[in-house]
C-alpha cells in the first residue's frame, strides 16, 4: 500500500498512530541535527520530521523540491502549532523512506504567489497545476459540472452524446475544420456547438436533454473566449419561453446554492434588449449598479422612447455636441469633487484607442448648489443644471458627457459606466446579479454582404406576433443607408440571455420547428434553396416527420466558473487552456505535420 493516508488527512486525534504518507517534497528546512520537509498532495500539507538518524541518510541521499516521496512514520503532537494548515497540530515523525521519483528543479516554484509568469506557468502546465490557487480553480470546476448534473438529473435530463466530426456550415464564428483521409478533398468541421443534433433528438423525442460538451469557435480570442470551450447545453421540448426561463433560472440558483452558499431567493430581473441598450448601453448589463445612461440628444433606436432633451444641448454654438449623431451621459455619484488631474486622467482614459473617443465633458454638481463644467464657455449655469438634472445627476455627482457616432458613443459610455462602478467599488465580486435580456432583434444587418444575419443563429424563432413581418417582406434590402427601415428590423426573436455581473453567461430561444417558416428563414439569410438543402437538408427533412415545439439553452461553462471563482479569464478554470494566440505553449500545438500525413490526405500544402 503506497499510503494510509493523505497530507490533508492527520489530525491530534491520531497521535501515536503508525501511518504512511505519499506526496511531493514542497520545502526541506534543516535545522542541526533534524531536517523539517513539508509533504504536499492535493489534500494538505503534513510536516515530516527526520530525526538523527535519519538525517545522515538524506545527507546521502538529498531531497530536492518536488520529489516523490513516501514515508512511514508516528503521528505526534507538534510544539511548535501552525494555525494556518488543517493538519498544522501534528507532524510525522519519519521511521522509514522511500524515494518514490526524483524531480529536475522545477522553472518555478510550486506556490500561491510564485507562478513564475503567464508563458512558463503555461509551457509547465502540469506543475502550474500543483499550485493551490490552480487547484481551488478546478474544484470549483468539478462542484459546478457536479450540481449542473444533479440538478438536470433530478429534472429528467438525459445525457446524450453528439459528434465532432461534423459538417461544416459556418454561421457566427468561423469552423474548425479536419481533413478526411477517407474522403480524400473532403472535410469534416467540429461543432461551434451541438444546435442541429439537440434540435434533431428533441425530433426523436427525447425531451429533456443536456450535455456538457466542448464546442469549438475559430474566432477572435479574448480573457473570456478560447477556441475550444465548454457549454452546459440543454433542450426541452413542448416547452414555451417562460417553462425555458425558470427551469434554468432553477439551474442557476442551485449551482449557487451548492457551489457558493448562497441562497438566491429573488426572483431573476428581466429585461428587453432595447431598455438594456437603452439604459446600459449594452446588451449584458452589469446591473449590480445604477448608473444609467441619460440620452441627451435623440432616440439611437427604432421605436426607442425619444427624448425631447435634444434642445437642451443643440444650438449653443457647441460644435461637439450640435453635430453629434448622439449625446450620452451618466452621473458618476459623489464625484463632483473630482480634481483637474482626475477629470484629465478620465478624459485620457475615454481617448485610448480601446475606447476612440475624441474627448469627455464633465459637469460637476457642486455642494453649494453650482455647477462648473469642462464647457462653461457654451452653456449658461441653468443650462448645466437642466443638463444634469435630465441625466439623473444629484448634488455632488459629475456628469460624463460623451458624444460621436451613435454605435462608438454608446459602446464608449457603456465602458466608462462600468469603470466607473469599479473605481467607486459598486462592482463587487462577492455580490451576484442574474438577469434575463430577453427580446432581441432577430436579424442584424451586415453591411459588407448587405444581407441580414441571425442575431443568435437561424433556427431561432421570431416572436409568434412578428412571425406575418418576416413571411409578408422581402428581405432585399434596397437602400443600405436605411436598413432601420426595413420591415426586418423590427423583428424580434424568441431570444433570451442570461447575464451575470455584466457576462453572458448563456444564450438559447425558441426554435422554429416548421419546415416552411424554417425555409423562409434561411431565404431571409440570402440562402438560395439548393444551399440551405445542401447545409441544412437534415434539419428541413427532419422537420417533415413529426418535430414538436421545442426550446433550449447553452450556457458557457468555463465563463460560469470565472465569475464564481471572482476571476476575468476562464483560462484560470480550464486545466489545459490555449494562450491568445490560440497556442497550446506545452504542447506547442498547433504545428507542422508529416510530408505523410499530407501524402494520405492527399492534400499539398500552398501557404499564401
Ligand atoms: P451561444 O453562441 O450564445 O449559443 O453560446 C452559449 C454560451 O457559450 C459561451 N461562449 C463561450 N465561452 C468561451 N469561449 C467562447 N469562445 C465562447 N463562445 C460562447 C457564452 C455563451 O453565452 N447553440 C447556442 C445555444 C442555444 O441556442 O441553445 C449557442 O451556442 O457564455
Amino acid at each position: 500500500m503506497y499510503r494510509t493516508h493523505t497530507c490533508g488527512e492527520l489530525r491530534v486525534t491520531q497521535v501515536n498512530e503508525m501511518v504512511t504518507l505519499a506526496g511531493w517534497v514542497q520545502t526541506v528546512r534543516k535545522f542541526g541535527a533534524i531536517t523539517f520537509v513539508d509533504l504536499r498532495d492535493r489534500y494538505g500539507i503534513t510536516q515530516l520530521l527526520f530525526g538523527e538518524e535519519l538525517n545522515t541518510v538524506l545527507d546521502s541521499n538529498p531531497l530536492g523540491r518536488e520529489f516523490v516521496l513516501q514515508v512511514q512514520g508516528k503521528v505526534q503532537e507538534r510544539s511548535n502549532k501552525n494555525t494556518h494548515i488543517p493538519t498544522g497540530e501534528i507532524e510525522l515523525n519519519v521511521v522509514s523512506f522511500a524515494i518514490l521519483n526524483k524531480s529536475a528543479v522545477p522553472p518555478f516554484t510550486i506556490q500561491d504567489d510564485t507562478d513564475g509568469g503567464d508563458d512558463l506557468r503555461m509551457k509547465y502546465r502540469f506543475l502550474d497545476l500543483r499550485r493551490n490557487a490552480v487547484k481551488k480553480n478546478l474544484e470549483l470546476r468539478y462542484a459546478v459540472n457536479r450540481s449542473a448534473r444533479n440538478y438536470l438529473h433530478e429534472n429528467g435530463f438525459m445525457d446524450i452524446e453528439t459528434p465532432f466530426l461534423i459538417k461544416s456550415t459556418p454561421e457566427g464564428a468561423r469552423d474548425f475544420v479536419v481533413p478526411s483521409r477517407m474522403n480524400a478533398g473532403q472535410f469534416y468541421a467540429l461543432p461551434q456547438s451541438p444546435q442541429t443534433f439537440k434540435q434533431l433528438l428533441m425530433v426523436s423525442g427525447y425531451d429533456r436533454y443536456y450535455q456538457i460538451v466542448k464546442c469549438f469557435r475559430d474566432e477572435d480570442l479574448r480573457a473570456d473566449r478560447q477556441p475550444e470551450f465548454t457549454q452546459i447545453d440543454c433542450e426541452m421540448a413542448f416547452v414555451e419561453q417562460e417553462d425555458i426561463l425558470n427551469m434554468f433560472e432553477g439551474l442557476v440558483k442551485q449551482i449557487f446554492k451548492d457551489v457558493k452558499n448562497i441562497n438566491y431567493a429573488d426572483q431573476v430581473e428581466r429585461m428587453t434588449w432595447e431598455d438594456a441598450m437603452w439604459q446600459f448601453g449594452n446588451d449584458k448589463p452589469d446591473i449590480r449598479f445604477g448608473m444609467q445612461l441619460a440620452n441627451l440628444k435623440s432616440a439611437f433606436l427604432k421605436g426607442g422612447k425619444i427624448q425631447a432633451n435634444g434642445e437642451l444641448i443643440n444650438g449653443a454654438g457647441f460644435g461637439v455636441f450640435d453635430n453629434a449623431e448622439t449625446v450620452l451621459a451618466i452621473a458618476a455619484p459623489g464625484c463632483a469633487e473630482y480634481t483637474r488631474k482626475q477629470t484629465d486622467e478620465l478624459t485620457e482614459w475615454v481617448k485610448r484607442p480601446q475606447i476612440g473617443m475624441q474627448g469627455l465633458v464633465y459637469i460637476k454638481c457642486n455642494a453649494d448648489g453650482t455647477y462648473k463644467s469642462s464647457v462653461d464657455k457654451f452653456y449658461a449655469e441653468e443650462k448645466l443644471k437642466a443638463i444634469a438634472d435630465a441625466a439623473g445627476a444629484k448634488v455632488g455627482d459629475l456628469v460624463l458627457i460623451l458624444a460621436g457616432r451613435e454605435e462608438r458613443t454608446r459602446k464608449a459610455i457603456s465602458d466608462l459606466r462600468l469603470e466607473m462602478g469599479k473605481r467607486l467599488g459598486m462592482r463587487k465580486e462577492d455580490v451576484f446579479k442574474l438577469l434575463w435580456v430577453m427580446d432581441f432583434p432577430l436579424f442584424e444587418y451586415a453591411e459588407e454582404d448587405n444581407r441580414w444575419v441571425a442575431r443568435h443563429h437561424p433556427f431561432t424563432s421570431p416572436k409568434p406576433d412578428h412571425i406575418d413581418i418576416m413571411i409578408n417582406n422581402n428581405p432585399l434590402i434596397e437602400n443600405a443607408d436605411k436598413y432601420l427601415e426595413h420591415p426586418y428590423s423590427n423583428i424580434k426573436a424568441n431570444a433570451y440571455d442570461m447575464v451575470l455581473n455584466g457576462n453572458e453567461i448563456g444564450g438559447g430561444s425558441i426554435r422554429i420547428y416548421q419546415r416552411p417558416l424554417q425555409e423562409k428563414m434561411f431565404a431571409a439569410l440570402g440562402m438560395t434553396e439548393e444551399e440551405a438543402l445542401h447545409k441544412f437538408g437534415f434539419l428541413l427533412g427532419a422537420f417533415e416527420y413529426g418535430a414538436p415545439p421545442h426550446g433550449g439553452i447553452a450556457f458557457g461553462f468555463d465563463r460560469l466558473c470565472s465569475i464564481l471563482g471572482g476571476s476575468e479569464s476562464i483560462r484560470d478554470f480550464i486545466a489545459f487552456p490555449k494562450n491568445n494566440s490560440g497556442r497550446d505553449v506545452m504542447l506547442d500545438a498547433p504545428s507542422a505535420i508529416d510530408e505523410k500525413q499530407f501524402d494520405e490526405l492527399q492534400i499539398k500544402l500552398n501557404l499564401k
